[in-house]
């Protein structure tokens, strides 16, 4: 365990905000992590455990203990069928891709470059390209913080969906993931529906050929995060009912859409880019030229630019296609979680 002596939380979040903490402390084991939630010193702080802060965006000083994840390790286990892949939560996901590439564990190549801690994919159930955590992982390890004993959960018990899992619900400040293991079968079944990889229908593809695809599309489109502050995806593509899709469909027939269960799911990069907002800038925060549902940090952004830019945005999407963007990004205020509509007046429409 290490006690940070410097308090910013610059270098700890993807968007490069400069806020800071009442403390920073690293841990490097499950040890830590009991250490720090029993030692009597912060008993009446608030702590927050914190992977790369990929998907947080703090909105003023931490008053709490920030504890970053640094547990390291992996293992691999077989059957006849699969590799079982235990992995240490701090494990840097983008790096523990790659590495599964090089050495022949496929099936989890369409995550590349994903920015986090792998203990932080389960929590919002990362996805791209066609596949989500949720097709490869077989169980999640956690220190239950009342009881400081390790659990584990399979993976119907992660109650996994659309950027959603029950560690934003029910295990919510509850628990903190330490290790997930990953099934990853033998007989590599590409995930190729994306339309971008098309090309790769063939039976010469191998895994590293889909990495370096999904690498290609994503540098193109995303910014890099030691570059430009960002968290990837502000927003989460909304879903609507089908009468609403049809409705939007006779002012915007372009309008991308994709059949999910309740109805149509909307790109909400597509709505944002429609009106005509890339490239708008609020002092130091813009909506990113080339993939508008990112925000970035030109280099200046206070966390309020970014709010205040998050906000016009969602505004402008209400009253143009009357949809009500949920922002993927965690934001932190006060110590506690918060939320856009709880910042910001709720507008009746
Ligand atoms: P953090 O931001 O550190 O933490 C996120 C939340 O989890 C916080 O609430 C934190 O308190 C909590 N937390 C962290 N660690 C633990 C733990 N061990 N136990 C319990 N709670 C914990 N996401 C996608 O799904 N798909 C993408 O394609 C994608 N692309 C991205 C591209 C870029 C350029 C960027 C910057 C982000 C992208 N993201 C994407 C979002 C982000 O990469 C993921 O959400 C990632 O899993 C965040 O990991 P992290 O370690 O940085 O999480
Ligand atoms: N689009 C535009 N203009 C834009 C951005 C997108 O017209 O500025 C259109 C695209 O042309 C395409 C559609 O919107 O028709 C979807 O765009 P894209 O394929 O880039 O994906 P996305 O829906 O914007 C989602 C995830 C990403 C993930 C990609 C690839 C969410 C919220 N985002 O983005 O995840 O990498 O698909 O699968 O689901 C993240 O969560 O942080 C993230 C980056």
């Amino acid at each position: 365990m290490q006690i940070l002596l410097n308090k910013t939380l610059k270098p700890y979040n993807s968007f490069s905000v400069n806020e800071s903490a009442d403390l920073i402390i690293q841990a490097d084991s499950i040890q830590d992590l009991i250490d720090i939630w029993s030692d009597k010193k912060y008993t009446d702080m608030t702590k927050l455990p914190l992977g790369r802060g990929s998907n947080t965006l703090f909105c003023n000083h931490f008053n709490g203990v920030v504890v970053l994840n640094r547990l390291f390790g992996k293992s691999v286990t077989e059957t006849d069928t699969d590799y079982l892949l235990k992995i240490s939560s701090g494990e840097d996901w983008p790096a523990l891709v790659e590495w599964c590439v090089d050495n022949g564990f496929a099936g989890i190549e369409n995550l590349a470059m994903i920015p986090g801690c792998a203990g932080s994919a389960p929590i919002q159930n990362i996805g791209a390209y066609g596949l989500e955590l949720k097709d490869i992982c077989e169980s999640v390890e956690y220190l239950d913080l009342e009881t400081l004993q390790i659990k584990t959960l399979k993976n119907s018990e992660c109650l996994f969906g659309y950027r959603e899992s029950i560690f934003k619900h029910e295990l919510k400040d509850r628990c903190i993931i330490t290790a997930i293991t990953l099934r990853l079968n033998k007989q590599w079944q590409p995930v190729l529906a994306y339309g971008p990889l098309s090309d790769l229908r063939n039976s010469k593809t191998t895994p590293k050929n889909v990495f370096d695809k999904i690498c290609e599309i994503r540098s193109k489109k995303l910014p890099d995060p030691n570059v430009i502050g960002n968290a990837g995806s502000f927003f989460k593509n909304p879903v609507i009912s089908e009468e609403h899709y049809l409705a939007l469909c006779e002012t915007y027939p372009n309008l991308p859409a994709y059949d999910v269960t309740e109805g149509k799911k909307i790109a909400a990069g597509w709505l944002i880019d429609n009106a005509g907002l890339k490239g708008f800038k609020i002092n130091g925060a813009q909506v990113h030229q080339e993939q508008a549902l990112v925000l970035i940090n030109t280099g200046t952004a206070t966390s309020e630019d970014i709010l205040e830019l998050a906000n016009y945005v969602k505004n402008i999407v209400l009253d143009m296609y009357d949809i009500e963007l949920e922002h993927e990004v965690r934001f932190y205020l006060n110590g506690e979680e918060s939320f856009l509509s709880e910042l910001f007046d709720e507008r009746t429409h």
